[in-house]
């Protein structure tokens, strides 16, 4: 199969990368086009539109930020149903609202095109070695035809079933990333501002049925707070909306997911969009400096 990936972000160029040095066939296109140039220096074929990336790829993988943005890669001018071809195949890896997937899925079966779902647990770090986890929804016998594939991306993939469920799924993991962050960020500054080691309360912590691999890897970084974004905080904001949108349409409440919205739309107002999701600490940490300087 030749594969074609649209959206060379963080997470999308790590997954081309991957499948280049597994030798595979890919051809790549990115909305802002420097963002291609590390998968052209290993072999890939850069592509001028998503149309002309699908009419040379029989697997098409969207990487993109949102339902938006998977909507005009697809159906826009020089999208990728106007590259169609009878042996096209395509597999969403962003996180997008179920409800959209499942739209998407339709609008896509109008072209003859079968979407599959195949939403990621893991970032940039682990897709560059194939490690990533999927979960995949849409058509069993499509799925099948690329599981070959998908077991090159991930070294978990499940199959869950009908279009959206994947999507739904990754919702509830994003909610717990979203809690976790929030409570090692809380934990952090609550034993900091006692004077204690927070690398001490890390360490208890870690040696407690309560530890998870956040606390166990990323955590330490929190506490200087100073390191590269493997998944932005806008985009985690993103998927919190999602969250709060699909908990709503499904007619429940989920009392502290939205107030981890407000937590984190205020952190993007104070400018700390483009950190990563993990860096709310850094905001935390701010309104506490100022609660401090105003008594
Ligand atoms: N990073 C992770 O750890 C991770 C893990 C699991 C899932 N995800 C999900 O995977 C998706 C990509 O994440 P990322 O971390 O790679 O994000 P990112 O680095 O912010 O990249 C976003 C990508 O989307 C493209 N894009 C945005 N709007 C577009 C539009 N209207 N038309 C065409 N392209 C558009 C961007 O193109 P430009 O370069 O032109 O802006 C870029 O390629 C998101 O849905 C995210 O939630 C990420």
């Amino acid at each position: 199969m030749k594969i074609g990936i649209i959206g060379l972000g963080m997470l999308g160029n790590a997954v081309a990368l991957h499948l280049l040095d597994s030798s595979f066939k890919v051809a790549v296109y990115n909305r802002t086009e420097q963002k291609t140039n590390e998968a052209k220096k290993r072999g890939a074929v850069a592509t001028a539109s998503p149309k002309e990336l699908a009419k040379i790829s029989d697997l098409v993988i969207i990487a993109v930020k949102d339902a938006g943005a998977v909507n005009d890669v697809s159906f826009r001018k020089d999208g990728i149903v106007e590259g169609n071809h009878n042996k096209l195949i395509v597999a969403d890896m962003s996180t997008i609202d179920p409800s959209e997937s499942r739209k998407i899925a339709e609008k896509f079966r109008e072209y003859n095109i079968d979407k599959l779902d195949i939403p990621v647990m893991g970032g940039p770090n682990v897709a560059i070695k194939g490690e990533l986890l999927m979960m995949a929804s849409g058509n069993k016998e499509i799925f099948e035809q690329c599981k070959n594939i998908f077991e090159v991306i991930a070294n978990k993939v499940f199959f869950l079933g009908e279009s959206g469920i994947g999507n739904l799924i990754k919702l509830a993991m994003n909610l717990q990333a979203t809690m976790l962050a929030l409570a090692l960020s809380e934990g952090i500054t609550l034993v900091k501002k006692a004077n204690i080691e927070p690398k001490i309360f890390l360490d208890i912590l870690n040696s407690t049925y309560f530890k998870t691999g956040m606390s166990e890897k990323k955590a330490y970084n929190m506490i200087e707070g100073d390191y590269d974004a493997t998944f932005t905080l806008a985009n985690l904001k993103k998927d919190i909306n999602t969250m709060t949108r699909t908990a709503k349409d499904l007619g429940i409440e989920l009392p502290m997911i939205k107030k981890a919205e407000e937590v984190y739309e205020n952190a993007i107002r104070e400018g700390f969009g483009e950190v990563d999701y993990t860096g709310i600490i850094n905001y935390i940490k701010k309104i506490n400096e100022t609660k401090q300087n105003q008594n």
